[in-house]
């Protein structure tokens, strides 16, 4: 087999935040595959960098009275803990705020000019006067110009789902800082997606197998749609790499962002570590240049299933157009989720991996757990703590450490630690167990890391079935049976061997440990062919791994010390409470010109043709009631919230619907950030209040 040469990523994680249990996901499913490949033999480059530019860290960084370089610093600092607790070996850790990402963000981007693939257009876009700055889609809110819902986002109304343009806003403002944006034209800078040149390119870049079949359907539905031209540019004031010879511009962050795998990779040769690194297959005497540009370098990239049209698309046409090589393969995966719940962006899942490191858990508990999940298809992974005890306690360590358990100590005591004679039936079980290198090893290549992992189970049934045959605890009671005590065990610590090396890519700080108790060389691959053999001396047996205890299990998901919780949040410095900053300052007046009135809910329906609003019939003790059109469909069904007490906003101008005319609005509170965090809670108030009162 030739040797392969692999540059691998895994996405480059926004250097706002800390590391949530999805990154960790990646990059466990980047990493098995890495050293899967390098215990073939082949030469890896595998490389992350964080990804520090763009308007939410300015402004994160800002609202944490930092300069941006400062803020994305911390966050960089940070990233080493996780990554070594739970064994994920990057050779190289960058960012895209460097000088290499820079020089070679240009450079894409000259190139891609010289080939006219840039157009220029006017634009107009909302400006804060306020703040002196452009604003961001996500910076905007207004009332909704469909169905007049009020603060809804400058791209889609989350009441109606409408879908229109921030300047369509009725009465639009900055969520930055509460000022009327003002309209202002600017030129911008596009990539030319929808020449006929870059659509043909990709029609054919995407349908060649770099994509799993999936994926390979979505792009093709994506062309149907048609394609856009790309927005690349923006104005500053911007945390982001300036744009050639166009003073006050910068590129969008997406832009210099995938540039950042080469910049990390150029950083990491540039550093002398290609060279001389821990693993010898990786030693590389090529230039940077050449290696890009080398038609033998496999260009691989493991992304989450979110970012795939920046990846599938943007990125294989910025180096193709700019005459580089495209990558090999763009491998997706879905999304972790906790108890079937999803990730919150602010607080993560209810797995925090430093907490998990901090509390003693296993860090190869939870690599063996997510590759036992993972396949190659964009599939969902569910962390469920049940089935985690479950498959680390009775699989990986009832099934495989216990073979090792169970014969080491007669090995050492009765054989002076030295492997014996294995006879045919041990031999014939241990020719299966070699057999399985090959195909296992097409699993692993194929990303199939759950099927690698039951097969590997399966050959441990095999190996226990064995065991429990020979029972070696009896044969070593009984005269006369010495010698087959010896076979047996032997046979066990030669199957024990073997799973260790099919086992290595998923827990390479185990096998590490198994490598010392057996006195062999570093494990690979190509070992399964031959046994340890006769005569081999292996040291004394020491516990391998630990049971997960169930108590750990409710530590690691019990809330939060509220103290600690504060301290964290100050210590990410981007989550206001609620996802938002305090607006402006208002007087009692301005107060006492809401009418809030207790009211009771007497009926409650779904609206037909609307996914988001309930039809509610209120009471608020005028002698007739109100109809309030709510977008709480998504929290509540209708028979929950009826004879219940709320909040109504009386006085609110009754405003026309597509369903109806609706006579106020109830409150409820929810997160700026509907879409990572969502949850709508309807107030009530405490027992007593009555229909009609005044809320003051
Ligand atoms: N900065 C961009 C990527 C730029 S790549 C040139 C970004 N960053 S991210 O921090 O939001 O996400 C980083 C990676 O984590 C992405 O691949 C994303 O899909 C992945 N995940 C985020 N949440 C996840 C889960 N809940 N589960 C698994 N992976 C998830 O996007
Ligand atoms: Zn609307």
């Amino acid at each position: 087999m030739s040797q392969r040469k692999l540059f691998v990523t895994t996405a480059l994680p926004y250097a706002n935040g800390k590391f949530h249990v999805g990154h960790i996901m990646e990059y466990i499913q980047a990493d098995i595959w890495v050293r899967f490949q390098r215990m073939q033999g082949h030469m890896v480059h595998f490389v992350g960098a964080d990804d520090a530019h763009g308007a939410p860290i300015m402004i994160a960084a800002e609202k944490a009275g930092k300069t941006p370089q400062e803020f994305v610093g911390e966050i960089a600092a940070g990233r080493k803990q996780y990554l070594d607790g739970f064994h994920i070996r990057f050779d190289n850790w960058h960012s895209t705020d460097s000088a290499e990402n820079t020089e070679l963000a240009q450079g894409i981007y000259r190139k891609l000019k010289a080939g006219g693939m840039i157009a220029t257009r006017t634009i107009e876009q909302f400006y804060d006067p306020v703040k002196g700055m452009f604003l961001p889609d996500r910076y905007i809110k207004g009332e909704c110009p469909v169905c007049h819902a009020k603060d809804q986002y400058g791209d889609s109304c989350e009441v109606c789902s409408s879908v229109y343009a921030p300047t369509e806003l009725i009465s639009p403002y900055s969520t930055l800082t509460g000022a009327a944006p003002e309209l202002r034209s600017s030129e911008h800078f596009f990539f030319k997606l929808s020449d006929p040149k870059v659509v043909d390119f990709l029609k054919r870049w995407t349908q060649d197998g770099k994509l799993q079949p999936e994926m390979a359907k979505k792009a093709s539905e994506w062309f149907e749609a048609g394609m856009a031209d790309w927005d690349i540019s923006r104005e500053a004031p911007y945390f982001g790499i300036e744009i050639p010879d166009a003073p006050g511009k910068y590129f969008y962050v997406w832009l210099d962002a995938p540039v950042g795998y080469l910049a990390s990779l150029k950083n990491h040769f540039d550093k002398g570590q290609a060279a001389a690194h821990w693993h010898e297959p990786s030693r590389t005497t090529q230039s940077f240049d050449a290696f890009v540009a080398d038609p033998a370098v496999e260009q691989v990239h493991f992304i989450g299933k979110d970012i795939v049209y920046f990846h599938t698309l943007f990125w294989p046409a910025m180096l193709e157009f700019s005459a580089r090589k495209t990558p090999s393969q763009v491998n997706v995966h879905g999304f972790i989720t906790v108890s079937g719940e999803k990730m919150s962006k602010s607080r993560g899942t209810g797995i925090d991996p430093l907490k998990y490191l901090a509390i003693g858990m296993n860090p190869e508990w939870l690599r063996y757990y997510i590759a036992a999940k993972l396949n190659a298809k964009v599939e969902d992974v569910d962390f469920n703590p049940d089935d985690f005890i479950a498959r680390v306690n009775a699989d990986l360590i009832g099934k495989y450490i216990n073979i090792a358990s169970r014969a080491a100590g007669f090995i050492a005591k009765r054989f002076g630690g030295r492997l014996g004679i294995v006879s045919a039936d041990g031999a014939a079980l241990l020719v299966t167990l070699q057999e399985a290198a090959r195909p296992l090893a097409a699993l692993y290549d194929g990303r199939d890391f759950a099927r690698a992992l039951r097969e590997i189970m399966a050959l441990a049934d095999k190996v226990n079935e064995y065991v429990d045959q020979n029972k070696p605890w009896e044969l070593a009671k009984q005269a006369g049976m010495e010698a087959r005590l010896h076979d047996v065990c032997t046979t066990c610590i030669e199957a024990f061997r073997l799973m260790t090396i099919y086992l290595k890519p998923v827990l390479p700080s185990l096998a590490a440990q198994v490598e010392g108790f057996l006195r062999s060389e570093p494990l690979v691959f190509a070992d399964a062919a031959r046994l340890a053999g006769e005569g081999h001396a292996i040291s004394d047996y020491k516990h391998l791994m630990q049971r997960i205890d169930a108590k750990q299990i409710d530590q690691l998901f019990e809330a939060p010390e509220p103290a600690t919780e504060a301290a964290a949040e100050s210590e990410a410095a981007t989550v206001l409470p609620g996802g938002e900053g305090i607006a402006p300052t208002i007087t009692i007046d301005d107060f006492a010109k809401i009418d809030l009135r207790i009211a009771q809910i007497v009926a409650c329906q779904k609206v037909e043709g609307s996914t988001k609003l309930l039809h509610l019939t209120l009471d608020a003790g005028e002698g007739r009631t109100r109809n309030v059109f709510s977008g709480i469909a998504s929290a509540y069904q209708p028979e929950q919230l009826v004879g219940k007490l709320t909040v109504l906003v009386a006085n609110l101008a009754p405003r026309k619907m597509k369903f109806g005319i609706s006579e106020g609005m109830v409150l409820a509170a929810s997160h700026a950030d509907e879409k990572s965090e969502p949850g709508i809670y309807v107030l009530e108030p405490w027992p007593g209040a009555k229909p009609g009162m005044r809320v003051r």
